[in-house]
């Protein structure tokens, strides 16, 4: 594959690498990206997934909220691949600085990840709107599968997960459209990325803003993309690799 290569000796070279990456990093774990032919955004639900995904949809909605989430995001079982994987073993020799990824999934600290800034969240992580008592994924998934099989389903709290202490709404510590990044990540992201001297962006359309501005901080001169369709960034990275990010990164 064309450039792999010359990846393969700035990795060999470099001990500050950063990494910045979206769905197309878990794709090849078996979770849909958004934006590809058969991702999220292309399958038929009664509200978009933009709309789902909203802060006023979560407040107004949130019965419909959680039949999406459970349905599409609160995915058990998926592994990382041989990008996370790669990714960890580089921090652990010290090569790599960090990863930036705008994944909910968790799947990079899976992979032994120590330093992930997760510019969207994570669904590892659930506070009770009221109290702001912490829930895990598996108590979430629990109480909300729990719902779908025992409650009815005209119910306004129907999946609707609560607290155990105080009755209150719980809301994944996810970025929803409508909501503000996290100051202190995206201050992190951005010493990072432009101390950077290799930044590898794998994965994503990089459409979705504030998040994809952040590569505009990298000052080096070896910008790596490594995704599989074309991006607004191709012009200007310095080594473009067409691929799946799983295969390519197995063989640096
Ligand atoms: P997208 O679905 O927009 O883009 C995924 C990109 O990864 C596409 O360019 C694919 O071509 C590419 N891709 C898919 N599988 C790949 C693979 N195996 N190897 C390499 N490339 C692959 O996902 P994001 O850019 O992450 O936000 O989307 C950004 C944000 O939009 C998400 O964080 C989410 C969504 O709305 C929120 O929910 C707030």
């Amino acid at each position: 594959m064309e450039g792999i290569e010359t990846l393969k000796k700035w990795v060999d070279e470099s001990e500050n690498i950063v990494f910045f990456g979206g769905a197309g990093v878990s794709t090849e774990s078996g979770i849909p990206d958004f934006r590809s032919v058969d991702g999220l955004y292309h399958q038929k639900y009664d509200y978009p997934p933009e709309t789902i995904l909203s802060h006023t949809f979560f407040m107004r909605k949130t019965p419909e909220f959680y039949k999406f989430y459970e349905d599409k995001l609160l995915l058990e079982g998926a592994k990382p691949n041989a990008a996370h994987l790669k990714l960890a073993e580089w921090e652990a020799k010290g090569k790599l600085k960090a990863v930036i990824t705008q994944n909910i999934d968790g799947l990079h600290q899976l992979a032994g990840s120590k330093e992930v800034l997760e510019l969207h969240g994570s669904v590892q992580r659930n506070y009770c709107m009221k109290c702001h008592e912490f829930y895990d994924f598996a108590a979430i998934k629990e109480k909300v599968v729990s719902s779908k099989q025992n409650d009815d389903p005209k119910s306004p709290d129907y999946m609707v997960p609560k607290c155990d202490k105080c009755g209150g709404i719980i809301k994944p510590d996810v970025v929803l459209y409508e909501e503000g990044l996290d100051d202190d990540v995206i201050s992190k992201s951005i010493r990072y990325i432009s101390n950077a001297d290799v930044l590898i962006i794998g994965g994503t359309s990089l459409v979705v803003y504030p998040a994809a501005g952040l590569i505009h901080y990298y000052r080096g001169k070896k910008l790596v993309l490594v995704n599989l369709g074309e991006t607004s960034a191709d012009s200007s990275a310095d080594l473009v690799v067409r691929g799946k990010i799983g295969e390519v990164f197995s063989q640096l």
